[in-house]
């Protein structure tokens, strides 16, 4: 078993630890390199993807990200929504900033969690969320089973997300987007043996790591070609050489979601 790092409900301590850190970079300007991006990227807006939408507690605190995919229905990680309920979780779409008001916050109806989950690193990290208010934003398309060519080793695929922005990191007040190439699945294997199970999982990073999502961005989307294709799920650690991240394999997924997305 790999220090794999699948932080969810901690968004009181990624708050902290924001602000921890802030205050270090006061204390000590020089001290450390600038925040990189998810890690490695560059701000965004709910306005350019806006299917993007925040999962959080009931006080608002975000801990996931999570894909519209129709008016009232968002995928995202099973893992994050382990130990959830209807109460416990509010939906958040267009809003850029942790810290905003704005947006539409919708209480959830219905929590649908992949039967066959029992942890990140076993596969089966999906769940569909149906919200109780419309979100008025352009949902996102998502694969089809048969899609599976989108997973070509080398793809350039697009990941998102308020998560930390270094492996030990504070999250990000604003959203972040980065592109990270595909993985091929041999590579993937090479990275974290048995952990890496193929139907279920696909891979993306560079070699050399510097570029990956991190804690706090599960759940969110994995685009390729501008269509959901996978969801942030496990690593270990965040854009370190030789370990990309990993994300649950959609196109495996796509026919349960479809189920969801019309129940
Ligand atoms: N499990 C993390 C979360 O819950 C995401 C980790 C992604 N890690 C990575 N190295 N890509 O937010």
């Amino acid at each position: 078993m790999f220090g794999l790092t699948r932080a969810r409900k901690t968004a009181a301590t990624v708050v902290a630890t924001a602000a921890a850190a802030a205050s270090a970079l006061l204390a000590s300007p020089t001290a450390s390199a600038a925040p990189q991006p998810i890690v490695g990227g560059t701000t965004t807006t709910t306005t350019a993807y806006p299917f993007m939408m925040q999962i959080t507690d009931a006080s608002q605190n975000q801990f996931c990200g999570g894909t519209l995919v129709a008016p009232t229905k968002v995928v995202t990680a099973a893992h994050c929504m382990v130990g959830e309920t209807t109460g416990s979780v509010r939906v958040i779409g267009g809003r850029t900033y942790l810290n905003g008001t704005n947006g539409t916050v919708s209480r959830v109806s219905k929590i649908w969690i992949n039967p066959d989950y029992t942890d990140a690193t076993n596969g089966d990290d999906v769940a569909v969320l149906t919200l109780s208010t419309s979100m008025p934003y352009t949902t996102a398309k998502y694969v089809t089973s048969s899609q599976t060519s989108v997973y070509a080793a080398g793809t350039t695929a697009r990941i998102l997300g308020w998560g930390t922005t270094a492996e030990n990191g504070g999250s990000s007040n604003q959203l972040r987007t980065a592109t990270v190439p595909v993985v091929s699945d041999s590579g993937c294997r090479s990275s974290y043996g048995s952990d890496f199970v193929q139907s279920d999982m696909v891979c993306a990073g560079y070699t050399s790591g510097g570029v990956d999502t991190c804690q706090g961005d599960s759940g969110g989307p994995l685009l390729i070609g501008g269509v959901l294709a996978g969801i942030t799920s496990w690593g270990e650690g965040c854009a370190e050489a030789g370990y990309p991240g990993v994300y649950t394999r959609l196109t495996t997924f796509s026919d349960l979601v479809t189920a969801q997305v019309g129940s």
